[in-house]
């Protein structure tokens, strides 16, 4: 069966392109979902790209993702990262796999960022690539749901 995967973006990823484009980069939300639709066909999945400012939205996303017929979840949680207990406990009840994934390396930029409350929650963590960022969480997703040995020898 094909697989289906959700990228989920969490707040002020909607600005993407003009927000701290030296940090961020130049590409805007809809560059960034394009190549990353584009890189899941290449990988013979289906992806599907959504953003949303409210974190109780990006809790029913989650919660509703399998639902929805997704197998994982690449998720770049935002701000909220370093701070929504609320986010983390979505995470930690589903039961699709979920990459946390950012844009830039937080544990290279202020305190505050190199903590991340959902990381315990996700299968783990991609940081500081860029675009690529979400490219090997699509591959990190792929790799958690394959049922072989990774899985398995990472004690999930
Ligand atoms: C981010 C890093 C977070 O610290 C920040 O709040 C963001 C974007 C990233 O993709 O690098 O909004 O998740």
């Amino acid at each position: 069966m094909k697989k289906a995967i959700l990228v989920l973006h969490g707040p002020n990823l909607n600005l993407l392109g003009s927000r701290e484009p030296g940090v961020y980069g130049r590409l805007s939300l809809a560059e960034v979902d394009r190549e990353i639709k584009r890189y899941g066909r290449t990988r013979g999945v289906r992806v599907e790209c959504r953003q949303s400012n409210h974190e109780g939205e990006l809790i029913e996303a989650l919660q509703t993702a399998g639902r929805k017929g997704f197998h994982a979840v690449v998720f770049n949680p935002g701000a909220f990262t370093h701070y929504s207990i609320a986010l983390r406990d979505a995470v930690s009840g589903i039961a699709l796999p979920v990459v946390e994934v950012h844009l830039s390396n937080v544990h290279a930029r202020e305190e505050f960022r190199r903590h991340s409350v959902i990381a315990a929650a996700a299968r783990g963590q991609i940081s500081g690539f860029g675009l690529q960022s979400y490219l090997l969480g699509i591959d990190a997703a792929l790799g958690a749901l394959g049922s072989g040995r990774q899985t398995r020898e990472a004690g999930r």
